[in-house]
């Protein structure tokens, strides 16, 4: 089984993207919504958490993980890679080498928690790749709450994007890489208020994209994955509002399943 895990249920759109992309593979997520969010919290703690949900997983017969999560993937991914040796997928890496293609004049944004943009990692990897790339960032601290709050269409959501992503667009970036689990689902208002000219990089695509690729090439993974189309659904707390979210983010009923770290 693939595992999956994220803060809370923003990651949802990672396990969207691996369905339509993996089709039939079992999944299990894990969204740690007693400790959500992550991205205001110290580096220390998104570790310890990282951690604790990677082997949350590994324990329900997880075979690879994808840390859905952008804060735990900028903070978090290399001290999952020292403490566990199985295949492991961040969703920064993905979403850069994508973003590097794409831009044709190497003018990049990127939005994201607190956490992510002062971890640097985007830029980092962005210039490991093309040094002369010009990368500008923006922290988006309202944007989660908004999407759990399910406001998604509302006025007040689009204003508060445009008011984003002003600085980026006076900086005429090309490319804009969505650095969040949430965004995705405020990917149509993200790209009318950045400009249709500018390609918006969603990280829960570039990561799918990522597995399977690496599926492909890695037939012994491959065969350790169940392929009976299964998907369980943790969480470390149940609210109504996660509940719905996370319907309306798969599309499709679910049962979410208490579970105590
Ligand atoms: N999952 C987080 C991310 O992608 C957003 C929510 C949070 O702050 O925990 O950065």
């Amino acid at each position: 089984m693939i595992g999956i895990f994220d803060s809370g249920i923003g990651g949802l759109t990672v396990v969207k993207s691996i369905m339509e992309q993996l089709p039939g593979y079992d999944i299990t997520y894990f969204g740690d919504t007693a400790r959500t969010p992550y991205g205001s919290k110290s580096s220390e703690t998104v570790v310890g958490y990282a951690l604790e949900n990677t082997e949350f997983l590994l324990k329900k017969g997880a075979k690879i993980i994808v840390m859905a999560c952008n804060t735990v993937s900028s903070v978090a991914s290399d001290s999952v890679a020292d403490n566990f040796n199985i295949p492991l997928f961040e969703v920064v890496t993905p979403a850069t080498e994508k973003a590097v293609k794409s831009s044709g004049k190497l003018i990049i944004g990127i939005i994201g928690t607190r956490a992510t943009v002062k971890s640097g990692i985007y830029e980092k990897k962005i210039k490991a790749i093309k040094p002369e790339a010009k990368v500008y960032s923006k922290a988006c601290p309202l944007l989660v709450p908004l999407v759990e709050e399910g406001w998604l269409k509302k006025p007040e959501t689009v204003m508060i994007i445009k008011k984003y992503l002003h600085p980026l667009k006076v900086r005429q970036i090309d490319t804009l890489i969505l650095g969040c689990t949430h965004y995705p689902l405020l990917k149509d208002k993200i790209q009318r208020k950045i400009g249709k000219r500018v390609a918006v990089i969603d990280s829960s695509i570039a990561v799918a994209e990522k597995v399977k690729d690496f599926l492909e090439t890695h037939t012994e993974v491959d065969n350790l994955l169940t392929k009976k189309g299964g998907f369980r659904l943790f969480v470390s707390d149940i609210t109504e509002q996660f509940e719905k979210t996370a319907r309306a983010t798969l599309k499709r009923n679910i049962f979410l399943e208490h579970v105590k770290l």
